[in-house]
């Protein structure tokens, strides 16, 4: 990694191992362009990619076509009113409503290190392992000043960005808009890859073509949502997981976003990632700083899968904080699917009675063991154990689980509110909602203004109170609505706009506090299943329930989706019953646990209903578990075979670091009849390390599997797979 600045011709480098990244200021007034992203380079003069020597020129020697000029440079950070016609990355309010804004080089800084975004999940990193670039921006006419940073890291690819804004002019000025980062780069036929999706059907891998006028992924749903994911890769009309070109794009951030790419008159594109600028208005005073959240770049020409696992490097090594990280989660086993609402303490000690039998580690009791609940409908926000349900209390409950074997967890939803519920009977100004209008309900319930402090400090308090009651080991914070009814009773009506982003900010403080002061717990998110799976959650949390649907076939394409870009460690997977209770499929119980071996794997089941060979099955499943999770929490991970694309067979490797071993997971999905068996190129092995082959008499080396393949025998029967081991000889 380094970033050089470069005199003789004004502009800035910085290089990754296998990328550069050139920023250039141009002509007198101090434009930041864009000269070039891509595959690493020589120190040397670039800035005549930017176009500055064709027409229409630079406006020092040409101002009456400045207009032209503005909407073809390619822009660090395009301005907004001034003659660039493309996506602004900036939009401001001023003392007359005018919203022209155009923020120009003024100085820069190269350090070591990365300096904090104040408030926000990040990466980072110590002065040895990274560096960072800041330019100081200016618009001198209104009085805002910006910093643009760029971070590299030590032995990674990937490149972040995010700005900071200040008002140090004499008048309040509102912010209607902030783009983290602005991207203008020559479209070379590039398709869109984006993750899709809805309830149940998370982060599905989707490719678009990139047409004229803007295409885009967002949410405005107060969270980065089910439906549509924080992220964006460009990719090469050619591009495979092993080969040719990729930019990823991906917001540090769980609350609205947009990312979107516009292809203009030119044939160039821009991409722009930040805060959805819908129902976003922030004021600043004079001095008021403006801090937006950070965007992860990835550029590689060595194909998707080069992209995906320079994201989990990243992420494990400078984004995610939590000592679970490196550590084997223990074998959970959790009460939702098992029992729903319906269940005691008999019923639990019954089913942690049953799992110690087989081997699991950690009984979770989840949703319906608070207030008065008894379904969905009410007592979110009254956080004290229900005796009826939970008989003498949950320290006793506690007690019991540890005493059979078990750790314990427990399941909160902290930033609701059930309309029947004694905190909103005593508190109702604590939901969000618009004055004089009925707030709309989802699951029957509200959203807290967590943006207040006695709303955050009293159910944070709730939460500390519990976990400080009894042995817990583990919580699972749920979210499961969306928010509506933008308002809140504590804001001036000029700061309503601040409110979705406050939002995000209090939810953050919130988990800080948590595990701050409870560092030994291990948290899981989660949002009515994967609705809050992106990088900023990763950043308290080290793992995130993927998904509500646990069928092993349904989690083939939610994996693959998230697996793109986030660590395998990350993903909530268990094993649960058949029929599957979200699509009412039958599958093998060896295939749901090869599936769930993919991400954090414990059960979500019934343990005491099983049939005799799934309780035996489930000690065997578990030391699969042990064996394999280090390789597979730290392990490169290649994706071999997609069932999205051929519609026959899924398979995915994990390698360990040092190449001495790797897994391979095959998943037959439907049988076909009279095939051969399937050849399948493996990558990441040590091409002169000779490997053993797991289930045969066979070695070969690791180039010989590459370039002529492994055979794998069809297997008899849907939703069939297997696990093969490759060791080193
Ligand atoms: C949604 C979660 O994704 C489920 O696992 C479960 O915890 C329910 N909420 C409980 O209401």
């Amino acid at each position: 990694m380094n970033i050089t600045y470069l005199r003789e011709n004004n502009s800035f480098k910085l290089d990754t191992d296998n990328t550069s990244y050139v920023i250039g200021i141009v002509d007198k007034e101090g434009f930041i362009g864009h000269a070039y992203y891509g595959a690493r380079i020589p120190n040397e003069d670039v800035a005549y990619l930017m176009r500055i020597n064709e027409n229409p020129l630079v406006p020092s020697l040409n101002e009456r076509d400045r207009s032209s000029f503005l909407d073809t440079f390619p822009t660090e950070f395009s301005g907004n009113n001034v003659g660039d016609y493309r996506e602004s990355s900036i939009k401001i309010r001023d003392k007359n409503g005018a919203s022209g804004i155009q923020l120009l080089y003024r100085a820069y800084r190269i350090i070591k290190g990365k300096p904090k975004i104040k408030g926000l999940p990040e990466t980072f990193s110590d002065e040895a392992n990274a560096m960072t670039l800041e330019i100081y921006v200016e618009d001198a006419n209104l009085g805002i000043e910006g910093t643009l940073s760029y971070s590299v890291f030590n032995n990674s690819d990937a490149i972040t960005r995010s700005i900071r804004i200040k008002n140090v002019s004499d008048d309040t000025i509102y912010l209607d808009k902030i783009m983290s980062m602005c991207l203008d780069m020559d479209d070379d036929n590039y398709r869109m890859l984006v993750l899709h999706g809805s309830w149940a059907r998370e982060r599905h891998i989707e490719y678009r073509k990139i047409g004229y006028g803007k295409q885009s992924v967002s949410s405005i749903r107060g969270e980065s949502s089910h439906q549509e994911h924080p992220f964006i890769a460009l990719v090469g009309e050619n591009t495979t997981q092993a080969y040719g070109d990729v930019y990823g794009f991906n917001f540090v951030y769980s609350g609205n976003f947009i990312g979107q790419v516009e292809k203009n008159q030119f044939n160039s594109l821009r991409v722009v990632m930040g805060i959805h600028p819908e129902n976003f208005a922030f004021k600043l005073v004079p001095g008021d700083e403006f801090y937006a959240p950070e965007v992860v770049m990835v550029y590689t020409n060595q194909g998707l899968g080069h992209m995906t696992r320079t994201y989990h490097d990243l992420y494990r090594n400078h984004l995610m904080r939590s000592s679970f990280l490196r550590k084997s989660r223990p074998v959970l086993i959790n009460n939702w699917e098992a029992t729903y609402f319906d269940f005691d303490n008999e019923k639990l000690l019954d089913i942690a009675k049953t799992a110690k039998e087989c081997g699991i580690e950690m009984l979770v009791m989840d949703d319906g063991w608070f207030g008065n609940r008894n379904d969905d409908n009410s007592s979110l926000g009254d956080w004290w154990v229900n005796e009826t349900k939970i008989k003498g209390g949950l320290k006793k409950l506690v007690d019991d689980v540890n005493e059979i074997g078990l750790k314990f967890g427990i399941w909160f939803e902290p930033e609701m509110i059930s309309p029947d519920s004694r905190l909103y009977r005593q508190h109702p100004d604590w939901a969000i909602a618009i004055p004089g209008r009925i707030p709309c309900r989802s699951r029957n319930q509200y959203v807290l203004d967590i943006t207040r402090k006695e709303v955050r400090d009293y159910v944070y308090n709730c939460l500390a109170t519990i976990l400080k009651s009894a042995n817990i080991d583990y919580v699972k914070w749920d979210m499961n609505r969306q928010l509506t009814d933008i308002s809140s009773a504590r804001l001036e009506a000029d700061r309503q706009g601040e409110l979705m982003h406050r939002y995000v900010l209090a939810l953050y403080e919130m988990q800080e506090r948590l595990i701050a002061e409870f560092p030994n717990l291990l948290l899981e998110n989660c949002s009515g299943g994967g609705a809050r799976f992106d990088p900023g959650m990763l950043y308290y949390s080290p793992q995130i329930w993927c998904s509500d649907n646990t069928d092993a076939i349904e989690r083939l394409s939610i994996q693959e989706g998230t697996a793109l870009i986030y660590p395998l460690s990350t993903m909530g997977a268990h094993v649960s019953v058949c029929p599957n209770h979200t699509v009412g499929r039958v599958t093998p119980f060896e295939t749901r646990g090869n599936v769930a071996l993919a991400g954090t794997f414990g059960y979500e089941l019934d343990v005491t209903k099983l049939s005799k060979e799934e309780k035996e099955a489930i000690p065997k499943q578990i030391a699969t578990y042990k064996k394999f999770n280090k390789l597979i929490r730290e392990g490169d991970y290649y994706r071999l075979a997609s069932y999205r694309e051929n519609n026959y067979y899924d398979c995915y490797q994990v390698v360990s670091k040092d190449k001495s071993e790797a897994l391979i997971t095959f998943v037959q999905v439907l049988s076909q009849p009279n095939m051969h068996s399937i050849k399948i190129k493996l990558q990441g092995l040590d091409d002169n390390k000779i490997y053993k082959i797991s289930g045969s008499e066979e070695s070969h080396y690791g180039e010989t599997l590459k370039n002529a393949g492994l055979l794998i025998e069809r297997l008899n029967g849907d939703f069939q797979s297997k696990l093969i081991h490759l060791t080193e000889q």
